[in-house]
């Protein structure tokens, strides 16, 4: 077959040239220009996995020392202290930009508390397009602007607290299985030669996977981790389309590009196309000694084989953006080890031997972000059936005679909440996926303490009957249970996913199928024949199949749960009794069954050859765009959620805001800044040696020659000055104009601007306050000559509304917003115009309550 192509660009744009960046690249320049080529090259490359206290860890200069490296999205990961946040899909399910804020805003606090420098989140990759995919759960569901406006947000939270967020995985890495080598050899798939290519067109990749990246960049993002998969058939951290063309120069890029953890591939080649920095330094295997940077970067340079110039760039890209955040001025030192719960420890890891002293302070750092936390996780819960509007919610006046509660995911772990290394197994109430993206568990409130907490401790009330039964496979306990007379019945079931180097109960990471577990449908179906008040609560990782028992009458009231982390019962017992009104929405399809997610729909579970090759052949219409393109009726559509109360919108009226000539062409881009010009010489090899009786640690990488190496480099210097390294094809050293679509930081500038204004007025109908949100999507006009989805989303808003009362709600629509990209030409982003018409003419944009419901045009 052909395979899918990713074209050469050359070379990497610098850093330095757009405005609100310029005064930190002048700082960092001074610096980097106090630096000799070792100390540039520490900065670039990781000292080894677990050499350090941090995940990540670079080598140490003068005047920065060394940079910690941090997972994850929904905390921090290996360390004491902490607080476990809802996961990325239960914050995309608030729809609420308060929360994603403050969310954002307490992670960052407690980063820096701990001296954590970058933080490896937020995911914002993959987006979703397989609801079986192993890491959806850490992002921000299946939809580009959703999961953008939650990237923008999330970005500028945690920097706001001058740690530097990254965003992550850069790009396409949207299934776990094959994502790696080794790892997929470890599955039993030993015919696999190199990772999977994702297979991704030029306009899916701006208009869906990319548009997260270029909104956390249009935040100001410091960092990006590039994905361990293959795009077109070049491993992300050495595309040098993805990262030096689209990354560092359409999307105009500041901070510094570091890889994911071993998805470098190459030592010069991934430099020149424009990665920055070597996680965690070490080159196919962890702790073996080997890297592609270190010593062999040193060396490029000194031989003259990779520019010193991009050196330069790489060192600028990560002091400026150290300073950006305002690192330069104070920063905590660290203060855990991600390797022991204990006081003292080695504080080398990573080598087994050397000194020890104390790398653990147990400096507590939570504040009071058990508020935050509790409360994203409710208003992340969606309520997707309520009969009568009434089985919910409880009224602790008029309880029911008993409370029945089901399930293993009502309850504690037998091994406690951090039983699994990871959370790789799925015992107890499930509050987190699996893998780097999890935390451990400071505590976590279960559904049941909470449940029991609430309804038998307070002094005098009357106690209703509770009883539960923990085990899902015991039919005839729960049978007998939920024949209780009066009884309303709870039944708690799960849905996990993780990252692909763990495997749960034969879940590669990804899913395999969107079944519940553990019995949840037969343990469901058989509460509900018995019980004519069922309500059924999820704990997933997304969507699930839900067609056994959905429609059931007894089934009274479904919640979907998502992933709370710590504060799940207390977050529950809010929705379930109404203290605070249900409000969380779908940030993703639940379909009827896997295949209705259409022939794109499901991972690629068998390679298809030995270097896997997943073509994205859905295009643009993954999740809603798939079941609206072909008439497909979900079982719950994006965007869908009930409340307590009811809602109605009307009266949605346009502006138009911007006053100059819109035309359906960007305008020219601006002029760029310069960019620091250091004058840097390559130094001889004999400067770059190990230092006189240096103390070497095993497997820690340094940036030195050994004397030996330098005396080679010598010999090849003399004899014919020539470098006999093979250049990529297209590599060249000449920077170019401005790419179509660029010329700003997230893009061109006009892409921002904003082009109309929409007001809605939203009702509260109902007798009870409550939450709704309000969804703007945009349908392209007929007659264009593009493809373009049914609709999109391209606005939202949570807002609070009293009983009867009325607001209006407003939403800025942005140029990007009604622009295509032109995937056949040169244009970049474009305002589509049917023939006759003029810009703007044609656009149906409508609010509703969902994708599909309650909605006015
Ligand atoms: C690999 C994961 O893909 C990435 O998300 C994580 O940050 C690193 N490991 C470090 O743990």
């Amino acid at each position: 077959r052909l395979l899918a192509r990713s074209r050469p660009y050359y070379p990497t744009p610098k850093g330095g040239w757009v405005p609100s960046w310029q005064e930190s690249y002048a700082q960092a320049a001074k610096l980097v220009d106090a630096m000799d080529v070792t100390e540039k090259v520490n900065l670039t490359t990781g000292i080894g996995w677990s050499m350090g206290p941090c995940v990540g860890n670079t080598g140490s200069t003068k005047k920065i020392g060394s940079l910690c490296l941090q997972d994850g999205p929904l905390g921090i990961r290996f360390a004491d202290d902490i607080t476990a946040f809802p996961a990325g899909v239960t914050v995309a399910a608030t729809w609420s930009k308060y929360h994603m804020y403050a969310r954002g805003k307490a992670l960052g606090a407690e980063a820096r508390a701990k001296g954590v420098n970058v933080i490896l989140g937020p995911c914002i990759g993959p987006l979703g397009r397989f609801p079986t995919g192993g890491r959806n759960w850490e992002a921000f569901g299946s939809d580009p602007y959703l999961q953008g406006v939650a990237a923008g947000i999330t970005v500028e939270a945690i920097q706001s607290e001058g740690v530097i967020a990254t965003a992550k995985h850069f790009i396409g890495n949207e299934q776990e299985r094959f994502r790696q080598v080794i790892e997929s050899r470890l599955m039993g798939y030993s015919n696999i030669t190199e990772s999977i290519s994702s297979n991704i067109g030029d306009r899916t990749l701006h208009e869906l996977y990319l548009w997260p990246f270029a909104e956390a960049v249009h935040a100001g993002v410091g960092a990006i981790m590039c994905s361990y998969n293959q795009v077109n058939n070049s491993y992300a951290c050495q595309n040098s389309y993805l990262l030096n063309g689209v990354l560092k120069d359409e999307l105009g890029f500041q901070g510094f590009v570091m890889s994911d953890w071993l998805a470098q591939h190459s030592g010069v080649a991934s430099a020149l196309a424009g990665m920055d920095m070597s996680m965690p330094g070490d080159a196919q295997i962890f702790l073996d000694g080997d890297t592609y940077w270190g010593p062999h970067l040193t060396e490029s340079v000194v031989n003259k084989t990779l520019p010193i110039e991009r050196l330069d760039d790489m060192a600028l890209r990560i002091v400026a953006t150290w300073i950006q955040m305002g690192q330069h001025k104070d920063f905590p030192e660290v203060s855990f080890s991600s390797w022991t719960k204990q006081h003292r420890g080695l504080v080398y890891q990573g080598t087994l031997s050397g000194p020890v002293d104390v790398v653990n302070d147990f400096v507590d750092v939570r504040a009071n972000h058990s508020v935050v936390a509790q409360e994203i996780a409710a208003e992340g819960i969606v309520l997707l059936k309520n009969f009568n509007n009434s089985a919910l919610p409880l009224n602790d006046t008029k309880l029911p005679r008993a409370i029945m509660i089901f399930g293993s995911d009502a309850g504690p772990s037998p091994f406690g909440p951090n039983g699994c290394i990871d959370r790789g197994c799925n015992n107890g109430t499930l509050g987190q996926g699996w893998g780097s993206g999890s935390v451990e568990y400071s505590y976590q409130i279960t559904p049941l303490e909470a449940i029991q907490g609430r309804l038998l401790t307070k002094r005098g009330a009357k106690r209703p009957i509770v009883e539960y039964s923990l085990d899902d496979y015991d039919l005839v306990r729960a049978a007998r249970l939920a024949e209780t007379p009066g009884a309303k019945c709870l039944v708690f079931a799960t849905a996990d996913a993780g990252e692909a180097y763990i495997t749960s109960e034969g879940n590669m990471g990804d899913r395999n199928d969107l079944n519940l577990w553990h019995n949840g449908d037969a343990l469901i179906a058989t509460v509900a024949s018995r019980c004519n008040d069922t309500v059924v609560i999820i704990h997933s990782v997304g969507a699930v199949v839900m067609e056994n028992w959905i429609d059931n009458p007894n089934v009274t009231a479904v919640l979907m749960a998502h992933l709370p982390a710590a504060e799940s019962g207390s977050s529950l017992t809010n929705i379930l009794w109404g203290d605070v009104p249900p409000s969380g929405h779908l940030p993703y399809t639940i379909g009827k069954s896997l295949t209705d997610y259409g022939p794109g729909g499901d991972i690629l579970r068998e390679p298809n050859a030995r270097i896997p090759q997943d073509d994205f052949t859905d295009g643009l219409d993954i999740d809603y765009r798939h079941f609206d393109a072909n008439g497909i009726e979900p079982r719950f559509e994006f965007g869908f959620g009930l409340s307590y109360t009811t809602f109605e919108y009307g009266n949605l009226t346009i502006k138009r805001v911007f006053n100059g000539n819109l035309t359906s062409e960007l305008p020219p881009p601006p002029d760029k800044l310069p960019v620091p010009n250091l004058k840097s010489q390559v130094p001889t090899p004999d400067s770059v040696v190990f230092p006189a009786d240096f103390n070497n640690l095993r497997g820690y990488h340094y940036p030195y020659l050994t004397r030996a190496q330098a005396a080679a480099v010598n010999a090849m210097l003399k004899s014919d000055n020539k470098t006999d390294y093979p250049y990529p094809p297209g590599w060249n050293n000449k920077p170019g104009a401005t790419p179509p679509g660029g010329g700003g930081q997230g893009g061109h500038p006009a892409l921002y601007d904003v082009l109309f204004h929409v007001d809605v007025d939203v009702k509260n109908t109902g007798s009870t306050p409550g939450k709704t949100v309000p969804q703007l999507y945009v349908s392209f006009p007929a007659g264009i000559s593009v493809y373009t989805p049914v609709r999109q989303l391209r606005g939202f808003e949570k807002v609070g509304v009293g009983p009867g009362e009325s607001v209006t709600v407003g939403f800025d629509v942005r140029r990007k917003d009604v622009s295509v990209w032109d995937e056949v030409g040169n244009r970049g982003w474009y305002i589509p115009v049917a023939k006759g018409a003029k810009v703007g003419d044609g656009f149906v944009l409508w609010v509703g309550q969902s994708s599909r419901r309650g909605g006015v045009e």
